[in-house]
């Protein structure tokens, strides 16, 4: 099958960054975002990065002009039934998930592939929420997205070989490095990430050291680009709870048991840069 036309789920963090990174791959984007209103920021957040890109020099004007082109917001679901394949890249939440996974069923061809950008959530819960399990797979894109070049290509129990392959070859063609992962939360990286993150936390609260210290500690260190505390903002707090809550749910593991302050900063709504408060402060939310 080739991919032609390509759907997202979502405007947030990934899923705009997920449109990005397609959208200058070459390839046409349906993206849906809830309501008419966001759909149009999500519009105006794209063009934003694009003109930072150009400024910087990484791309020319034309270049940048095309990628918007290629990029058709909408709040509607229907508009997604001319898609090869769907990236679903919504809140970390199953229920959700699964109740969009059955919707967009009802507007897609037979043949469509439909991937999650789940980071832990059992993507056969998906799969078996649509009537052909076997075009259901993970792709999970790291953050940022249009800059990352790691997918894991997450193969549920009930995944055909050839879903698979699309997915991999799709991911290629983006410009992505593919690697093939079992259907087991947090898969390959936030299986070994988020205890980590974690620990930073716990670190923080019995003082060990400072935030600045902490972050600084790991960059120096182990010489890691971002330290653990800038990357809990950037990923989100809320995102970083469900996948610690699902972490601990399937491996039983007490290293991934949140540290209370980090439901209590979502309580608070810090949820790191997209809300403009983590454990820093962000000038500029995006
Ligand atoms: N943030 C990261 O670093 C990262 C990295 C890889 C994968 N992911 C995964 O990507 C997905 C999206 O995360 P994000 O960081 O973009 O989150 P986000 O908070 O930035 O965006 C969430 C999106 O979900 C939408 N949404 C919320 N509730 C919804 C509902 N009930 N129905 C439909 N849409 C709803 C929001 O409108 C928003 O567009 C999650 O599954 C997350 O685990 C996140």
């Amino acid at each position: 099958m080739i991919v032609r036309q390509v759907g997202i789920l979502g405007s947030g963090i990934m899923g705009s960054g997920i449109a990005e990174a397609v959208a200058t791959a070459g390839f046409e984007v349906v993206l849906r975002s809830r309501s008419a209103a966001t759909a149009a920021a999500t519009r105006i957040t794209l063009e934003k990065g694009l003109a930072r890109q150009v400024t910087r020099g990484r791309l020319d004007q034309e270049q940048a002009d095309a990628v918007v082109g290629r990029v058709h917001v909408t709040a509607y679901l229907d508009d997604l039934a001319g898609c090869d394949l769907v990236i679903e890249s919504v809140v970390e939440d199953l229920a959700t998930k699964v109740a969009l996974f059955a919707e967009v069923d009802r507007v897609l061809g037979r043949a469509a592939v439909l991937a999650t950008n789940t980071s832990t959530l059992p993507v056969v819960d998906l799969a078996v929420a649509v009537s052909s399990p076997e075009r259901v797979c993970g792709m999970h894109f790291f953050n940022p997205a249009p800059v990352m070049k790691l997918v894991e290509i997450v193969a549920p129990i009930t995944a055909s070989e050839e879903t698979i392959a699309i997915a991999t070859a799709f991911a290629r063609e983006c410009g992505k490095d593919p690697v093939r992962v079992k259907d087991q939360a947090g898969f390959v990286v936030n299986a070994l990430l988020f205890p980590y993150l974690n620990n930073a936390v716990r670190l923080l609260e019995s003082g060990v050291a400072d935030r600045d210290g902490i972050d600084e500690a790991m960059r120096g260190g182990c010489g890691f680009p971002m330290g653990p505390l800038a990357l809990l903002d950037l990923v989100g707090l809320d995102t970083s709870v469900a996948i610690l809550d699902t972490l601990h749910g399937e491996h039983g593991d007490p290293g991934s048991v949140a540290v209370p302050v980090l439901r209590r900063m979502v309580a608070a709504g810090h949820l790191g840069r997209k809300s403009g408060r983590g454990f820093y402060r962000y000038e500029d939310r995006r």
